[in-house]
C-alpha cells in the first residue's frame, strides 16, 4: 500500500515511520524539510509540496499541529486541495475543532474527493509502538480502506459516524488529561511542601483507585525537573482552549478544565510551550519560597 505523509513532529515522525517499517511505500512531506531525512533514510520518497504528494499517492495522512496548520496544508498554494481529486482519500489525524475537521471535509469532497478526521488518543511512545487510539469519523469507506494503516498505527480504532464526532471526542479526553495533570501537580507540590516524600506519594497512588499510567510515567520525570517532550505543552493548551469552546457551545460548564487552561497559559507565559505538557507542574513550584 503506498501513502502520502504530511507532518513530521514528533507524532508524525513516529507514525510515517512504522508504516514505513510495515511494508509500506511512503512519501512524506514536511514543512522544515531537514526533518524527511530520517525517513527517507528508512526508505521514504519526498514529495516537493502536498499538493505533489497528493497526486502521487491515493492515500494521504496528515499529522499536524493545530488548526492553523491543518487548514494551511489543504488550503494554501500547491495544498492538499491542489492535488486532490475524486479516487483519492485525505485522513487528517491532527487534534483540531469539529468546525476546522468539517471545514477541511467540505473543501475535500467537493472536489471529489474522499475526507476522514482520525485523531489519535496515546504520545510518543505509543506511537513508536503502533498502540494509538484512533478516533476516525467521517467516509466510512475510506476508513475501512485506511484499516490496514490504522493497524499498524494503533491498537484500536474507532467509527464515530460524521465528520466532527472523532474531533469532540478527542478535545474531550485532552480535557480530562490536562486538568488530570493540573490536580496531580498540585498533589506532588503539596506533598513536597507538606514534608511528604514525593515518591511516596507515587508509590501510593500507584496502587489506589486513580492508578494511571499518565502518573506512573509522567512522576518520576516531573519530579527530576525533565520536561523533555512527548506531547508539546503548547499543544494541550490548544486542546484546553477548544475542549473549551465546545463547552461554550453546549453549555456545559466546566470550571475545572478552564482552571487547568488558565495553568497551562501561565507555563506558556514562562516560556514552557516547547517543554512537555507535563511541565504544568512548574507553575505550581515556581511559588517555593527562596530559602527552601
Ligand atoms: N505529541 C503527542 O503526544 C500527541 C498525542 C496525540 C495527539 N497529538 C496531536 O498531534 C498533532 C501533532 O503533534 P506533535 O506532537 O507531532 O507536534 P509537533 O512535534 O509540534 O509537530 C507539528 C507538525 O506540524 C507542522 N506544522 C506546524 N505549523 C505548520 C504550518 N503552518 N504549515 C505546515 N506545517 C506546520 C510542523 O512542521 P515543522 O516541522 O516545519 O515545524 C510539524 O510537522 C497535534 O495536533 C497534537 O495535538 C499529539
Amino acid at each position: 500500500m503506498e501513502v502520502g505523509f504530511l507532518g513530521l513532529g514528533i507524532m508524525g515522525k513516529a507514525m510515517s515511520m512504522n508504516l514505513l517499517k510495515h511494508g509500506f511505500k511512503v512519501t512524506v512531506w514536511n514543512r522544515t524539510l531537514s526533518k524527511c531525512d530520517e525517513l527517507v533514510e528508512h526508505g521514504a520518497t519526498v514529495g516537493e509540496t502536498p499538493a505533489a504528494v497528493v497526486k502521487k499517492c491515493k492515500y494521504t495522512i496528515a499529522m499536524l499541529s493545530d488548526p492553523a496548520a491543518a487548514l494551511a496544508v489543504v488550503f494554501e498554494k500547491d495544498g492538499v486541495l491542489d492535488g486532490i481529486c475524486s479516487g483519492k482519500g485525505y485522513i487528517d489525524m491532527s487534534t483540531v475543532d469539529d468546525e476546522t475537521s468539517t471545514k477541511i471535509s467540505e473543501a475535500i469532497t467537493a472536489k471529489g474527493g474522499s475526507f476522514l478526521e482520525a485523531p489519535v488518543s496515546g504520545s510518543k511512545k505509543p506511537a513508536e509502538d503502533g498502540q494509538l487510539v484512533i478516533l476516525a469519523a467521517g467516509e466510512k469507506a475510506l476508513y475501512e480502506e485506511a484499516i490496514p494503516a490504522f493497524d499498524i498505527m494503533g491498537k484500536k480504532s474507532f467509527f464515530l459516524g460524521p465528520v466532527g464526532n472523532g474531533a469532540k471526542m478527542k478535545l474531550v479526553v485532552n480535557m480530562v488529561m490536562g486538568s488530570m495533570m493540573n490536580a496531580f501537580s498540585e498533589g506532588l507540590e503539596l506533598a513536597d511542601k507538606s514534608g511528604l516524600d514525593p515518591q511516596t506519594l507515587l508509590a501510593v497512588l500507584d496502587l489506589g483507585a486513580i492508578s494511571n499510567p499518565m502518573f506512573r510515567l509522567k512522576g518520576p520525570t516531573m519530579i527530576q525537573g525533565n520536561y523533555s517532550p512527548a506531547f508539546p505543552l503548547k499543544h494541550q493548551q490548544k486542546d484546553m482552549r477548544l475542549a473549551l469552546a465546545l463547552g461554550d457551545e453546549n453549555a456545559v460548564p466546566m470550571p475545572v478544565a478552564a482552571a487547568a487552561n488558565e495553568a497551562f497559559k501561565k507555563a506558556r507565559s514562562m516560556g514552557l510551550g516547547d517543554k512537555d505538557f507535563s511541565a504544568v507542574y512548574e507553575t505550581v513550584r515556581q511559588f517555593k519560597p527562596s530559602s527552601s
